[in-house]
């Protein structure tokens, strides 16, 4: 039986912890947080022994696999350490502060043969998942481009990212997750210093190669808390609320009626609106559930350490992007159409 545990048992954590006690045929060994009030809490909640270090956690119970849940400013430490020990490690998301530091995990993970997975929640939303089937079906058609919103007021805890680390990095991944193309250009715009040391607002524009255009709104400066994805095709609309975990799909009537029919498109006019029926599920639940599918079968994890480096890459870049005012190019510019 895998034996797991939790480092860092605050906001977060304490739901890896309440997850990690009912995934069957996993024996919950133990939490860590250097905060030994969370520790003793979360601990005793789910009758496990509570630890404040790692030292201590891996000497006494040593587990086979770990959700790190620390600030990201302590991701890399925390999950070298593990990986050194052949611990497989679900590390929550942004994968880590830098670039030189997610690599360095990466390539000790590959290394060792180890599972790294990261946890961008987004894509096991279950109204995430119907989406991106039906967009692999070719419902939508070509996609034109993906909008996301994501807005909520400001988390004092957070000090040691911005809001294009902390928050857009999860819109980064799903835009990544659904046109699956290389982003080719980008340009963000941010606002510093309003509630933070960092940015607290950003908007940014981005190109995939095969044309598709990803727009994103994201900032913590927000009285109420939005999570809006939306997906412009050539034969409709779909707009997805990731908090509700509701789809909906706006026909395009003017579109040709056959989905594989991808010819011109003569105009764009209204047509049926569709509600999709959602099986809806805990999407922390299935994370988890496929992190240990993963090191149970020997198989890559739906978010790998390589997927989290990619979306981290492109986050720095939208911070870099506002900070100068210069758009990113990747590669080979694409031509406009
Ligand atoms: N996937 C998501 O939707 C999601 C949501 C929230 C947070 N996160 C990520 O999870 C991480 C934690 O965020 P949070 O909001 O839970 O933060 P938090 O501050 O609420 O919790 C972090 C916990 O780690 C503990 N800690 C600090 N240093 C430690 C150490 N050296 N060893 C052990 N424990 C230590 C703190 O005492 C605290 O209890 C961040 O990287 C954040 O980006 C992801």
């Amino acid at each position: 039986m895998l034996k797991a545990a939790v480092v860092g048992v605050g906001a977060i954590g304490q739901n890896h912890a309440r997850v990690w006690r009912g995934v069957s045929g996993v024996d919950f060994v133990g939490v860590v947080d250097s905060d030994p009030t969370a520790a003793t809490r979360v601990g005793t909640y789910n009758n496990v022994p509570a630890f404040t270090s790692l030292e201590a956690l891996l000497e006494k119970v040593k587990p086979d696999v770990v959700s790190v849940c620390v600030p990201t400013s302590l991701h890399y430490e925390t999950g070298l350490k593990l990986l050194d020990a052949n611990i497989h490690v679900l590390m929550e998301k942004p994968i880590a502060s830098s670039l030189e530091q997610g690599e360095a995990l990466v390539a000790k993970a590959k290394d060792k043969g180890i599972v790294l997975a990261v946890g961008h929640i987004e894509r096991f939303n279950p109204a995430v998942m119907e989406l991106r089937r039906r967009l692999r079906e070719g419902m939508a058609g070509r996609i034109y481009k993906v909008l996301a919103q994501r807005l909520s007021p400001y988390p004092p805890r957070i000090r040691d990212a911005g809001v294009v680390i902390d928050l857009a990095s999860h819109d980064i991944d799903l835009m990544r997750y659904l046109v699956s193309e290389p982003i080719t250009r980008l340009v963000g715009e941010t606002l510093q210093g309003i509630n933070s040391d960092r940015e607290d607002m950003f908007d940014g524009l981005l190109r995939f190669q095969g044309g598709a255009l990803g727009v994103l709104d994201v900032n913590w400066m927000t009285p109420t808390k939005v999570r809006r994805l939306t997906v412009t095709g050539a034969r409709g609309l779909f707009e997805c609320n990731l908090l509700s975990q509701e789809l909906f799909f706006y026909e395009n009537e003017s579109a040709p009626s056959q989905w594989d029919a991808l010819s011109v498109l003569r105009g764009v006019t209204e047509g049926n609106v569709l509600g999709i029926r959602i099986q809806r599920h805990e999407p922390l639940a299935a994370e988890i559930n496929d992190f240990v599918g993963a090191v149970r079968d020997g198989r890559a994890p739906t978010v790998t350490g390589e997927d989290g480096l990619e979306t981290l890459r492109i986050a720095l870049a939208f911070v870099q992007s506002g900070k100068d005012g210069t758009p990113v190019h990747y590669g080979q510019p694409v031509a406009p159409r």
